[in-house]
């Protein structure tokens, strides 16, 4: 099996690698290729994969390249892990919205939008290659804003699922908590991506008995400093929020603390100048404990889990995916792209499982960012001024007009050098 990993000079690569090499009897891998512009890069980040499967004792070959077209000939998946701009556009993107008392977050609200219109042509044109390459692999999207990339490729016809971690996290967290395997807890996880809400927990599988309500009361207090959020909020909803949801439920007050410190942007900068010295290093052979500080903890298992479903169909028989609605949330357009619970054998790829009728509580924040997505998807492929105001007027983070027409500007101001059309 060979699987192409573009923006494969990402310091979260050695995250994947050590996943590849841990799970090799779940997925197969005879081929990695590291697919980066960045040629230094590639090659403390490829030096270090070589030294990880070597020490593990996993006889796939690394290899790297900055050629896209050579590096995804004959993948059976691809995976797609960049960031249009790198670390500095990121950092733009949660300082600028600030000006108007509006968070500055690389996913959600501005920010998130500016991600978008970068990153969205970027994509589909990888895709376009792949595509050319080989009809039949799997392009795994891992690269933010996951839903609205997910959508624009799943519009353009792509054979796509989109994957982020949050829901492998909650399911390792309450499994320790409930001192079980993480692959006996089946999550009932409905919302958009970074948009999501744990409302049951089960044993088992999806007909498992839910032990959410218990593991509230139980451990309520952990639970909710894990994602940031007062306890008695998660009382009285008797759901999980992910933490993006604090963006939401706690606006004002992540907005002032955002003023007082430095960016998450130059955090992580500074971790990958300390993480790039350390691969660099010919003696490091496994994946540093910096790289835990990442927000990306157990990508790596929800990689290799989706991989070998789809490629086949090994992995765990029910995932959670960014993939077209199709009537499972019957309050979204069937081209929403959701992230929910789903079957995903080998064959014709991600199937949701149904869903329970949804409180209107949230049943309304996801219709409104899904309209959102729509309207940021329109701005991406199409561009121009008045599509980016109508996406930020449209976001219930943002929605006044002297907000949005201000961040409009800015966010041509600060992207000017990624927009086609600007
Ligand atoms: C979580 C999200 C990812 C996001 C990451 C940011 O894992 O699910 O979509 O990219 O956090 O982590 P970072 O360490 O870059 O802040
Ligand atoms: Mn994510």
């Amino acid at each position: 099996m060979k699987l192409t990993v573009v923006g494969g000079g990402s310091t979260y690569t050695p995250e994947l690698v050590d996943g590849f090499a841990r799970l090799r009897d779940t997925l197969p891998v005879e081929e990695l290729v590291l697919v980066d512009p960045a040629t230094d890069r590639l090659d403390l980040v490829g030096g270090l994969a070589r030294r990880i499967f070597a020490r593990q004792g996993h006889d796939g070959k690394v290899v790297t390249t900055s050629d896209l077209d050579a590096g995804v000939e004959g993948a059976d998946a691809v995976l797609l892990q960049l960031r249009v701009g790198g670390q500095a556009a990121r950092e733009q993107d949660e300082t600028w919205p600030l000006e108007c008392g509006c968070i500055g977050q690389e996913t959600t609200g501005a920010g998130g939008l500016a991600k978008a219109l970068r990153t969205v042509p970027v994509v589909l044109d990888i895709a376009e290659r792949v595509r050319r390459a080989n009809p039949d692999a799997w392009i795994i999207d891992f690269t933010n804003p996951v839903g609205i990339v997910t959508r624009a490729l799943l519009g353009a016809g792509h054979k796509a699922v989109g994957l982020c971690n949050v829901a492998i996290g909650f399911q390792r967290k309450f499994a320790a908590l409930l001192d079980v395997a993480p692959a006996d807890v089946h999550l009932d996880h409905v919302g958009l991506n970074h948009l999501t809400w744990e409302t049951g927990v089960r044993l088992g599988g999806p007909d498992g008995e839910d032990l959410l309500p218990g593991l509230l009361a139980e451990h309520g207090d952990a639970i909710a400093a894990d994602v940031r959020l007062p306890r008695p909020l998660l009382d009285r909803l008797g759901v999980v929020p992910s933490y993006y949801l604090r963006y939401f439920y706690a606006h004002d007050e992540v907005v002032r603390e955002q003023r007082t410190k430095p960016s998450r942007a130059a955090e992580v900068a500074a971790m990958e100048r300390e993480l790039l010295r350390m691969y660099g290093d010919p003696a490091l052979d496994e994946k540093p404990e910096l790289l835990g500080k990442r927000g990306g903890a157990f990508y790596s298992e929800a990689a290799v889990d989706l991989a070998a479903a789809l490629l086949s169909g090994t992995g765990s028989p029910y995932q959670v995916v960014n993939t077209l609605n199709r009537g499972t949330l019957p309050f979204l357009p069937d081209d929403a792209v959701i992230e929910v619970q789903a079957a995903v054998g080998a064959g014709g790829g991600p199937a949701p499982l149904p869903v329970a009728p949804v409180d209107p509580l949230y049943a309304g924040l996801m219709a409104a960012v899904t309209a959102y997505e729509d309207l940021a998807l329109e701005a991406a492929l199409r561009g121009g001024r008045d599509r980016v105001l109508r996406a930020l007027l449209a976001h219930p983070l943002i929605g006044q007009y002297e907000y949005a027409d201000t961040l409009t500007d800015q966010l041509i101001a600060h992207n000017r050098e990624h927009l086609a059309w600007a």
